[in-house]
């Protein structure tokens, strides 16, 4: 058995949010590199999206392991270190606690993990988003995992034929639902429609009864009670061989659909397929970034990883990207670009709701004079 970990922290900017300061990047790296060569780390590797750094990484000690998750905390202390060394910009912004007490849920970093018994060929793909929440990879893993338009292989592959099974966390209340698709495919789109309370956190093939993706589902805002940055999501998907082809995990991405999360958490713009070259969201704190390392993971080694939308295809997308950027700028400070109000209540509109609490006054009834305006 074979645990596949993602964990991921903003442990500081450069500049601003938009981006990872090399200097921590090298902090990481060096910290897996010593874990791999102590033998707590089968592999590993170290990318970022924005100002997320992730840490990629296989080996045999199971999802939600004590001793990998102090490793991903000590080494987000470390990235910390070196962020207030060099003053950049947030430095420890998703470290909620001042002790790491067994597990990281709760305390900030984000984290997807799978186990799986490698395949003789394992091709995974790692997403990694900046300027976003969990509930981003809802749309693709529908499409992915359920909607034949995208997918052939629901129609050809025969093992596919059974479906896949979804299994959905509610965040505000704490409680998680498994749907059966294609049978429970309307019920479960009522859910995930939803994306910033109902989040797909694992999908399972029904043939071959493993897990084919996680993602993380943490809420930073939901965790931390007020406004403490986005909690940038990251995803694991297996692919090929009964499971969704590269391409066909891939496509949903060719169109920028618009997620939730750019500037100040608090606006809906388009999610953008970008190379690890282009990761630093700069204009409006967005758009949105997602990008896609793919591995071929062999005796439990990443190997040689590839950067999947550094491809022209996806020339288009980003393209598209941009002009929907431009619509929804437009808008300014109104809805759909800004969160609709019950979404910023989990930000800083419960704050302000309590400021202005005294000067809210009820309406005058029917028949009575139009009460007159504070001199
Ligand atoms: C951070 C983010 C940014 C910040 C914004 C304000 O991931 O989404 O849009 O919210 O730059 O940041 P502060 O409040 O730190 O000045
Ligand atoms: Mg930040
Ligand atoms: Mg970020």
């Amino acid at each position: 058995m074979l645990t596949f970990s993602i964990i991921k922290a903003d442990t500081g900017g450069h500049v601003g949010h938009s981006a990872v300061h090399p200097a921590m990047l090298a902090t990481a790296s060096s910290r897996v590199h010593d874990a791999i060569d102590a033998g707590l780390l089968i592999d590993g590797t170290v990318a970022a999206c924005g100002d997320d750094i992730s840490l990629i990484m296989t080996h045999q000690r199971g999802t939600d392991a004590a001793d990998i998750h102090g490793f991903a905390w000590d080494v987000f202390q470390s990235t910390t270190r070196v962020a207030r060394q060099y003053g950049l910009y947030g430095a420890g912004q998703d470290l909620l606690s001042d002790a790491f007490s067994g597990n990281l849920r709760g305390m900030g970093p984000g984290y997807a993990e799978l186990d799986l018994i490698e395949r003789p060929s394992e091709p995974v793909i790692c997403f990694l988003a900046d300027k976003t929440e969990p509930g981003a990879w809802n749309l693709p893993l529908y499409k992915i995992f359920a909607d034949p338009f995208n997918t052939p292989g629901l129609v050809i592959d025969t093992k596919m034929h059974a479906g896949f099974r979804f299994e959905v966390y509610d965040l505000h209340e704490h409680k998680r639902i498994w749907f059966d698709c294609p049978a429970d495919l309307y019920e479960m789109l009522m859910y995930i429609g939803a994306p910033s309370r109902y989040v797909i956190h694992q999908v399972r093939s029904r043939t071959l009864d493993e897990v084919a993706a996680a993602t993380s589902t943490q809420r930073l805002s939901l965790i931390a009670g007020k406004y403490v940055g986005k909690d940038d999501p990251v995803m694991i998907i297996r692919a090929q061989s009964g499971l969704p082809a590269v391409g066909e995990v891939l496509e949903p991405f060719a169109f920028p659909y618009s997620v939730a999360g750019a500037m100040r958490g608090s606006h809906h713009a388009p999610f953008m397929p970008v190379s690890l070259g282009q990761a630093h969201p700069s204009r409006f704190d967005g758009p949105p970034r997602v990008v896609a390392l793919g591995f071929q993971v062999h005796d439990g080694l990443l190997g040689r990883q590839r950067d999947l939308f550094d491809d022209p295809s996806f020339d288009e997308a980003r393209h598209q990207a941009n002009v929907v950027m431009d619509y929804l700028r437009r808008h300014g400070p109104f809805e759909p670009h800004r969160l609709p109000l019950e979404d910023l209540e989990y930000t800083t509109m419960a704050q302000l709701e309590a400021r202005l609490a005294d000067r809210w006054e009820p309406l005058p009834s029917p028949g009575r004079q139009p009460a007159t305006s504070p001199a």
